[in-house]
């Protein structure tokens, strides 16, 4: 095979950028051998000498400015895995404007200036990849753009936060109360220094509205998507999530049905023999059901130096044999729809409701009528604990209409005999 070169410029090199130096140059024969394409990191762009220094990148390539990566011709792909939507997001426009293929990581910045990156790749007909910007090191944007390109897609499921999947996943196990398991996360390094953006559901999100967009070729921005987070678990609702046979999840969910989407993050109990609820720990996946492939699942690591790194250099490559066969530019933004995005109130889902109540004759019923006279369903009741003569009731319903439960909820909160309502999760994947 004849031996090209691509040189490359990496733009940070904190978690993922020193992931990507030692992936380029652990396997590089073994890249060379497949791809037939030498891949060179020629500058690395840091302003931390000790993370340079860290990944064993020689001092010589090391920069802190940014033009001898723009103005040198022979870079031929920038890669930015700084992260933020401000000095990243101007060094990708500037190395599109300047005819550089960029390869991000960045879910920040795509799920909010998607739409304006891809215009200025399309008008400068380089590549735009960002593989690892949903799900870390699992294969799920090319797998959308390109193997499943056949399928009107229906629904994505997605576990796309490791740090709340692994907090559920070791409050469900072990009884453990939230703030000891986000505190276990943060020692682990799951999640981020603020993790905010993690626990009440933003991180998920932006993953959604990537993907969302690619899988139903209409733009959805941060803004479309409905989030709650996990802040209000406890572990009485993964005790009763269990009798149930339920598992909790933080659910990114996308659906498609009569040209509508809907698209919302939140906790969500699916069923025990559900493909996602064996998911655990800090590992990720995409549940999608196509209209001719049916169901698949993809499943990894959703973060991390290594994995992360791995998403980044399959970019990396892909943009180098573009640029070798001269064919960059041609797998760009699939948005050319306009669809209209639900108000979650139009949305139509099963909902688990625990609520503390007066306990004595005649409670249940005149709840149960509120939920009938708002077209409220009830699959199940259980009635729990009696301390000081206040019951705990936990009602499961049948489909029904989001606006429909929200209205039900906001007479049964003005009851004298209802103490609190507790929590209300949705249920999914029945
Ligand atoms: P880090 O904070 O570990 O790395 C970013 C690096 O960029 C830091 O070393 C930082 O230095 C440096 N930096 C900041 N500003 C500049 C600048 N102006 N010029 C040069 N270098 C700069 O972040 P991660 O590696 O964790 O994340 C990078 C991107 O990858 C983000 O967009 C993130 O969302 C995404 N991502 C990360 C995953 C992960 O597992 N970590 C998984 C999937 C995606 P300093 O620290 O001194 O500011
Ligand atoms: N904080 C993120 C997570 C890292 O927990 O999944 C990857 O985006």
């Amino acid at each position: 095979m004849d031996s090209k070169n691509i040189y490359v410029g990496l733009l940070g090199c904190g978690t993922v950028g020193s992931g990507v130096w030692k992936v380029l140059n652990k396997n590089r024969e073994l890249i060379h051998n497949r791809a037939g394409i030498s891949v060179t990191v020629k500058r690395v762009l840091e302003i931390d000498p000790n993370k340079t220094a860290a990944a064993g990148v020689p001092e010589s390539i090391v920069t802190s400015d940014f033009s001898e990566i723009i103005n040198d011709d022979q870079i031929d792909i920038v890669v930015e895995v700084i992260g933020g939507t401000t000095i990243a997001g101007e060094f990708l426009r500037e190395a599109m404007k300047a005819g550089k293929s960029v390869v991000t990581a960045n879910k920040d910045l795509l799920a909010q200036e998607g739409e304006e990156l891809y215009r200025i790749a399309e008008e400068n007909g380089v590549d735009l990849f960002f593989e690892a910007s949903v799900g870390g090191g699992i294969p799920i944007i090319r797998p959308m753009k390109e193997s499943l390109t056949g399928n009107r897609i229906e629904k994505i499921y997605g576990i796309l936060n490791g740090t709340t999947n692994y907090m559920l996943s070791k409050m469900s196990a072990g009884g453990s109360n939230y703030s000891d398991v986000l505190e276990e996360a943060q020692k682990r390094g799951y999640a981020e220094a603020d993790p905010t953006s993690d626990v009440e559901g933003y991180d998920a999100a932006r993953k959604l509205a990537i993907l969302a967009s690619i899988a139903f070729n209409t733009r959805v921005a941060l803004k479309d998507v409905y989030v709650e987070g996990i802040t209000r678990i406890t572990a009485r609702d993964i005790m009763y999530a269990k009798e149930l046979n339920y598992s909790v999840k933080l659910l990114a969910i996308g659906k498609e049905k009569d040209g509508e989407i809907e698209v919302r993050v939140h906790p969500t109990f699916i069923p025990q023999n559900h493909p996602l609820a064996s998911v655990n720990d800090v590992f990720n996946a995409i549940f999608v059901t196509g209209d001719a492939v049916g169901d698949v699942m993809f499943y990894g690591r959703g973060a991390g130096e290594l994995p992360t790194a791995s998403a980044v250099v399959g970019d990396i490559i892909d943009a180098a044999r573009n640029k070798i066969k001269g064919t960059t530019g041609k797998l760009l933004c699939t948005c050319f729809d306009h669809k209209t995005i639900k108000n979650v109130g139009e949305t139509i889902t099963k909902y688990y409701v625990r609520m503390k109540v007066t306990d004595r004759p005649g409670v249940l019923a005149a709840i149960a009528t509120v939920f009938g006279n708002q077209e409220v369903s009830i699959a199940s009741v259980l009635q729990k604990r009696n301390i000081d003569n206040i019951a705990e009731i936990v009602w499961v319903t049948h489909d029904v209409y989001e606006k429909n439960i929200q209205d039900a909820l906001k007479i049964i909160e003005g009851l004298s005999i209802v103490e609190e309502i507790s929590n209300v999760i949705r249920v999914e994947g029945e």
